[in-house]
């Protein structure tokens, strides 16, 4: 969908921003640029909408040359959200959503009526709409301009570092928000941020620059963790590599067996069988259940915690289903790692 070809940026004050780049970005999928400050993922980012002009290669857009469209038809074409959002102060919520529809050439009218269905989209209350963005919270004004950029239905939406601004637990919650929508969206979305776990967590393909705008490899989250290409990618990437990968692999294939009965511990459930504590002799030990699309991890997690080294199997009614033991976690983990240096 996204086609660089040999693309070299040069500043006019000499600076080298983006160093020889050939990179695709596949349609559908969230391809994630990540890097440290300066290494030029804002200027790679903005190459896509012509807000910045390479000074050599081509760069594609579903297979035709940016620098032959009009710049600004171009940009309307394709979404884009910025950390902070980028809201204009002294215009409503609704009415900065509707701004693109409305440079379209929408009526006012079904302008304001796109932008309250996208309102809901991202998750606000319709009376938010009345409201100033000042007057909004941190990760409500994030929502805010993701539906903006969502406003004219655009096939590929840039994001650049759109949740560096709010807190670690709004953070996930956007995240997760982003990757609901995606699923729904389907949209060519290229992801500009410096965090490693975000960029695990969003990606479907991570490519990881260094200082002077080198690309130093692109490859899905579950490849670069298990095989970095060297000693950058893997410092990168930090310590605990091999933990993220177990973030990336769910409980799925991982086999239950049925609840203990009769020992020291014993799971108790509420009516309808919904687990709610461990309890042995007067002591209540929380559990923290999980579903199949949970991860090795967050079941590594709970059977370190759980008293028994048991973890609760909910189904998707949050019902009991069975337990899994530590040790068959551990060997799934282990199994999780070898596959994926197998695979590449
Ligand atoms: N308009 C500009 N003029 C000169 N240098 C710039 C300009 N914009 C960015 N740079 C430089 O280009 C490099 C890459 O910047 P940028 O793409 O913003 O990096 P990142 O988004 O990865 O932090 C940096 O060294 C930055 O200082
Ligand atoms: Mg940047």
């Amino acid at each position: 969908m996204i086609q660089f070809d040999a693309v070299h940026k040069r500043f006019p004050n000499g600076t080298t921003a983006v160093h020889d780049l050939t990179l695709d970005m596949p349609e559908g999928g969230v391809t994630v640029l990540v890097g440290s400050s300066g290494c030029g993922k804002t200027t790679t980012l903005r190459m896509i909408n012509r807000m910045v002009e390479p000074t050599s290669g081509t760069i594609k857009v579903g297979g035709k040359d940016v620098t032959r469209q009009d710049a600004a038809e171009l940009r309307r074409s394709i979404g884009y959200a910025i950390q902070q959002s980028g809201l204009f102060p002294h215009r409503t919520v609704l009415d900065n959503i509707a701004t693109v529809p409305l440079l379209l050439g929408h009526g006012r009218k079904k302008a304001r009526a796109r932008a309250a269905e996208l309102l809901e989209t991202v998750g606000l209350a319709p009376e938010s709409g009345k409201r100033y963005p000042h007057q909004l919270s941190g990760g409500q004004q994030q929502r805010v301009g993701v539906a903006r950029a969502l406003a004219a239905d655009p096939p590929v939406l840039l994001m650049d570092e759109p949740f560096g601004a709010v807190d670690p637990v709004v953070r996930t919650q956007l995240q997760d928000e982003l990757l609901r929508l995606q699923k729904e969206l389907n949209k060519t979305i290229v992801f500009v941020t410096h965090d490693v776990d975000e960029a695990v967590r969003l990606g479907d393909r991570i490519a990881i620059f260094r200082t002077g705008g080198h690309l130093v490899q692109c490859a899905p989250p579950a490849e670069l963790l298990a095989r970095p290409a060297d000693d950058f990618v893997a410092d990168f990437l930090g310590a605990e590599r091999g933990l993220k990968l177990l973030s990336l692999t769910t409980l799925a294939e991982v086999p239950q067996g049925p609840a203990p009965e009769g020992t020291a511990w014993s799971l108790v459930c509420d009516a309808a069988g919904r687990p709610l504590h461990w309890a042995s002799d007067g002591t209540e030990v929380p559990v923290r259940p999980l579903k199949n699309d949970d991860s090795l991890l967050a079941a590594l997690d709970e059977s370190v915690a759980s008293p028994t080294g048991l973890v609760a199997r909910v189904d998707a009614d949050g019902v009991l289903s069975g337990v899994t033991s530590r040790d068959e976690i551990h060997r799934h983990a282990g199994r999780a790692h070898t596959e994926a240096r197998v695979a590449v």
